[in-house]
Order: C-alpha cells, then structure tokens, then sequence
C-alpha cells in the first residue's frame, strides 16, 4: 500500500476503508477482516459510530499484526474539554484493545474542541496516540484552533469528492501542510457521480470503472480516500487504483466538476452545528 508522509513525519496509506453506518457486530468484524485481507491497512472509525469493540475483534481475528495497520478514530462532542477528553482517549484505547492510536481527530468544531485538542495534544507526548487532527474544521474553525494550540494538525477529514472539491480550505492546509482526508470519497453513492458524462469518459479511457477513476482523482490529488464498502468485491475494485494514472487533460476535466457541493451537509450550517452539538451517545 502506497503512503503519504504527514506534517509530524508519520506515514499514512493512502488509501482506507471508512466504517460510518457499519453496525457494531458480525457485519463489522467480517468488513474489518475482509478488508485487511483485500490488502486495506487503513481503518477508519469514531466514537460516534459506535463500533470500535468489532473493529478490534475484526482486528483480532484477522491475524494482522497491529503495527501493520493504521487505526484512525474520532472523539464526539460530549467528550470535548481537557478532562473529558482525556477520559476519552482512555476509552477509545480500552474500546479499540489497542495501547496507542495512529491518528486521532476531533469529530466536529464544536463545544470546547480547543481543550480537547490540548488534551490530544498531551496524549500524543505521551505515546498513546501517533498523529492528531481534525475533521469538518472549515477556514475560520480551523484557524481558530491553531490560534490557541501547538501541534499543528496532520489531518483534516473533510467531505471532499468531485462536486466538492474544497478549493479555498485546502490553501489554508497546503500553508500548514495539513493532509486532507476526503470522506464521502465516492459522494456516498450520488447518483450525479455514478452516472456522470464525462467520468464515464475518462473510466472507458483508462479501463476502469468511474469509482476507481475518482479514487484515482483524490490520490493524484494528494488526498487520503476512505472510501466504504462492505462488499469484498467493491473492497477490491476500489484497490485496483495503483496501475494507472490518470492524465493532467482527465485530472483538469475532474477539477471542472467542483460545484461546491455539499452532499452531507455544510459544514458552516447553524442548525448542524446546533444537530452535532447536542447529539449524545452512550459510550462504555
Ligand atoms: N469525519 C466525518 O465527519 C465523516 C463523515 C462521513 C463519513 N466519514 C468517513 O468516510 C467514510 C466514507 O464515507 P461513506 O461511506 O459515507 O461514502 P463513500 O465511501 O463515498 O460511499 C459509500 C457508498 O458507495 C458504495 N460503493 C463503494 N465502493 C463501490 C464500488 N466499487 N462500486 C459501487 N458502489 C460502491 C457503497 O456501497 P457498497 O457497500 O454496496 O459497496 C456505499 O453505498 C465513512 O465510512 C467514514 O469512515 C467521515
């Protein structure tokens, strides 16, 4: 699997498999283990999804050695502040069966996200956690943060896809030479990219199917993708991106696609901030 460096000097492949909406049990410990056997060796989750204890039993029983994948996951709001996310990473680690973290984010700018970046940002000197970061953290929000704290972020996990292409944000990131990392890679299925002209185009072109043409985009982009898929299938089509490269003419025809289109929701919404400031859920 093929790696970026990150700002603190860690690797991070460059591709992975998200774990939004996989239901903690059976269908999780199957996608953690059929996906490390595809070859996957990034896996991201979150507090919030609740299904950190089946990705570690997937872990477990996948006979991986745990310094070979790259464990990302997320703190929700409610565990923001100093102390509650100290307590917080605690559990993550007791959750996920694991003595260290390679990446951490916070979840949403919301609440005092400023105490639990210091309080990342503590952990990290102590060896629990490789590399912290943010997602969802627009140009005010993340310029804030980086007022008030130290360690500049590795990571910004944004939606980010062909019709939202984060154009202003990510000069913000290349000055800090905060990695972004593209979630709703594929446009979580949208239809105006499955059915898209001039993907088409470029996929007929090169062989390959739209999908892999656009993971091909955010990786020649210089973006991690996490794209989901449960189907071992999907899991493989989506790996078969490291054959080809797609040229500036096909990478310019992408580029042309940005709408500035949110498919899950503005980050800058009052009513989502005010959505994932009170959303709660019961953590062990
Ligand atoms: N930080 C955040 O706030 C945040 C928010 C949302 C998501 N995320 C992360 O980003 C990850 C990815 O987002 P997502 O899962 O919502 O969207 P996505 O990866 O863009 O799209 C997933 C959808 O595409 C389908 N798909 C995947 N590969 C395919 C293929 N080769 N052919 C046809 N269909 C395919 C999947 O169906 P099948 O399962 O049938 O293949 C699924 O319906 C999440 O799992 C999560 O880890 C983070």
């Amino acid at each position: 699997m093929q790696t970026f460096t990150l700002n603190d000097g860690n690797k991070i492949p460059q591709l992975g498999l998200g774990f939004y909406l996989s239901e903690s049990g059976e269908a999780t410990v199957e996608y953690v283990k059929n996906g490390l056997k595809a070859g996957y060796r990034l896996l991201d989750t979150a507090a919030a999804y609740m299904n950190e204890r089946s990705i570690a039993q997937g872990i477990r029983e996948s006979g991986v050695p745990r310094e070979e994948i790259f464990l990302t996951t997320k703190l929700w709001v409610q565990d923001y502040g100093y102390e509650n996310a100290t307590r917080a990473i605690d559990g993550a680690l007791r959750r996920l069966d694991t003595d260290y973290l390679d990446l951490l984010l916070l979840h949403r700018p919301a609440g005092d996200n400023v105490g639990a970046y210091k309080a990342m940002e503590d952990a990290q000197k102590a060896g629990k956690i490789r590399s912290i970061g943010v997602c969802n953290h627009t140009v005010p929000q993340l310029t804030a943060l980086m007022e008030q704290t130290t360690v500049v972020p590795a990571v910004n996990q944004m939606e980010c896809h062909p019709l939202q292409q984060q154009k202003e944000l990510r000069k913000l990131l290349a000055q800090h030479d905060i990695r972004l990392e593209s979630w709703f890679p594929l446009g979580h299925g949208s239809k105006r990219l499955r059915f898209n002209e001039a993907l088409n185009a470029i996929a007929e072109k090169n062989n390959k199917t739209i999908g892999q043409v656009i993971l091909r985009w955010h990786l020649q982009e210089g973006f991690i993708a996490i794209p989901k898929s449960a189907n071992p299938d999907h899991q493989k089509e989506n790996l078969d991106i490291f054959d080809f490269r797609l040229s500036e003419e096909d990478m310019n025809t992408i580029r042309s696609l940005d709408a500035g289109r949110y498919l899950g929701g503005d980050p800058e919404s009052p009513e989502l901030f005010k959505k994932w400031q009170e959303l709660r859920f019961e953590l062990d």
